[in-house]
């Protein structure tokens, strides 16, 4: 079958290498794709957000599988658009529609949820500028640190965590008077800190039947050692050493089945990933957030230790037949480090030749910010730029091959952090 993956990054691109594997794969499109993407399919250069160009380049091309990887396209409806036509509903899509969409495209829609379902997370109250006056006072009464979150997509800037009750209440103020993050910032919840170290848990379902992938973890922050400004991600590792049997079972009856049974009562027909953003604290779990796509980096250690045939994963989820798929996870250790632009997450530059990537052949390299130029030389496109994924007995091992092989590739003003994993080494 045709296959259509949508989104540009290195998440995609490791959808596209599974993908591109499956024997049901006969031809593979992503769009827009990347520079890594272009030597497993075909790139497409549409917009994602442009759903009747899509729907019709999916009839040109007699497409019978779309995966969609970011939150945008989804949030805007993609699902909604292509169920609405009588062709294009008949071809198998992996990503909820506008409504369960929610639960990543508004922080007090999956608060509610949450809260109505039973699932453990922050104590949380929402304010907008009808209330903004009873929102003052509650920052007034709260403990520290507040965290502040505006309600819609806010490009992963759209959380503050204030130490003092004085910056709290300016910062509400700015997200809802002066709009700080644009409309999505009109809602702002204000939630509890929570404390305790973060994972995230994958969830694919089909409606009804779901399965649990690997977890991960995410190394935020650009600096060494978690400090300085947060990123998309600078590097990831999988699976996680406390996110063990005991504890996954938490997650997954607390948390998972409630998840589940919830959208299902709702009356939503939720057919995608569900990424739960988690805080461990002390052994239990509570939501931090939940997104409505797979996570980036975390997607490129994640990926390569799924042994399934993954498009007939993706299948079986559009197909509400996910029962009929056993997972077989390698049981290695998966480790990756993003190389990034000098600058990132501020201002960098682009456009800079890449070299070497031939000589890291130990790992397996996913882009995310790269293309060709006129000249065809492969430069750098964005400020996340190639993630390095090794496999290895142990994070130590593998992280090993990450950075022998982080250092050989070069590209001006590379960095990237060398202490991915840190916290689980001796
Ligand atoms: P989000 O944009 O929801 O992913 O939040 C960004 C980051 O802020 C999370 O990955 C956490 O590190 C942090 N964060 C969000 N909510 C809380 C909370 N209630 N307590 C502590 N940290 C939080
Ligand atoms: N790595 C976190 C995210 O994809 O949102």
């Amino acid at each position: 079958m045709n296959i259509l993956i949508i989104g540009s990054g290195g998440r995609e691109h490791a959808f596209a290498m599974q993908i591109s594997k499956s024997k049901l794969c006969t031809e593979l499109f992503i769009l827009p794709g990347n520079a890594g993407t272009a030597s497993l399919g075909k790139n497409i250069p549409i917009d994602p957000t442009n759903f009747p160009i899509i729907g019709k380049f999916c009839l040109d091309n007699t497409i019978e599988l779309i995966v969609v990887g970011p939150e945008d396209p989804l949030v805007k409806g993609m699902r909604n658009f292509f169920m609405a036509d009588n062709q294009l509903k008949r071809i198998a899509f992996v990503g909820p529609d506008e409504t369960g969409a929610q639960m990543e495209g508004s922080k007090d829609w999956s608060k509610t949820f949450m809260q109505k379902y039973g699932i453990p997370t922050a104590a949380y109250k929402t304010f907008t500028k009808e209330n903004l006056k009873d929102g003052i006072s509650y920052l007034e009464n709260h403990s520290l640190p507040i965290v502040l979150k505006a309600d819609g997509l806010a490009a992963g800037k759209g959380v503050l965590i204030c130490e003092t009750k004085e910056q709290a209440i300016k910062e509400l103020q700015l997200m809802i008077q002066e709009q700080k993050f644009g409309s999505a910032s009109d809602k702002v919840v204000v939630e509890e800190f929570l404390k305790g170290i973060e994972l995230s848990v994958f969830v694919l379902t089909d409606g009804k039947n779901y399965l649990v992938l690997p977890s991960a973890k995410d190394y935020k922050r650009i600096g060494e050692g978690d400090t300085g400004l947060n990123t998309g991600g600078m590097g990831a590792i999988s699976p996680v050493p406390f996110a063990d049997e005991a504890f996954l079972n938490k997650v997954e009856e607390r948390i998972i089945k409630p998840t589940i049974a919830g959208l299902q009562a709702e009356g939503i027909n939720y057919i995608g990933f569900i990424f739960i953003g988690l805080m461990n604290d002390k052994g239990e779990p509570n939501v931090i957030e939940y997104n409505s796509r797979m996570g980036d980096p975390e997607t490129e250690v994640v990926l390569p230790r799924i042994k399934n045939d993954f498009a007939e994963m993706m299948l079986a989820a559009a197909t509400g037949k996910l029962n009929e798929i056993k997972l077989d996870i390698d049981p290695r250790t998966a480790t990756t480090i993003m190389l990034v632009s000098q600058g990132y997450p501020e201002a960098y530059e682009k456009g800079k030749k890449m070299e070497g990537l031939e000589l890291a052949s130990d790992s397996i390299l996913f882009h995310a910010g790269t293309k060709f130029n006129e000249q065809g030389d492969l430069v750098s496109n964005g400020g996340r730029v190639l993630a390095v994924t090794s496999l290895g007995n142990s994070i130590e091992e593998a992280l090993a091959i990450s950075k022998k092989n982080a250092a050989l590739i070069q590209f001006e003003n590379k960095y990237y952090r060398t202490d991915i994993g840190y916290e689980f080494m001796g």
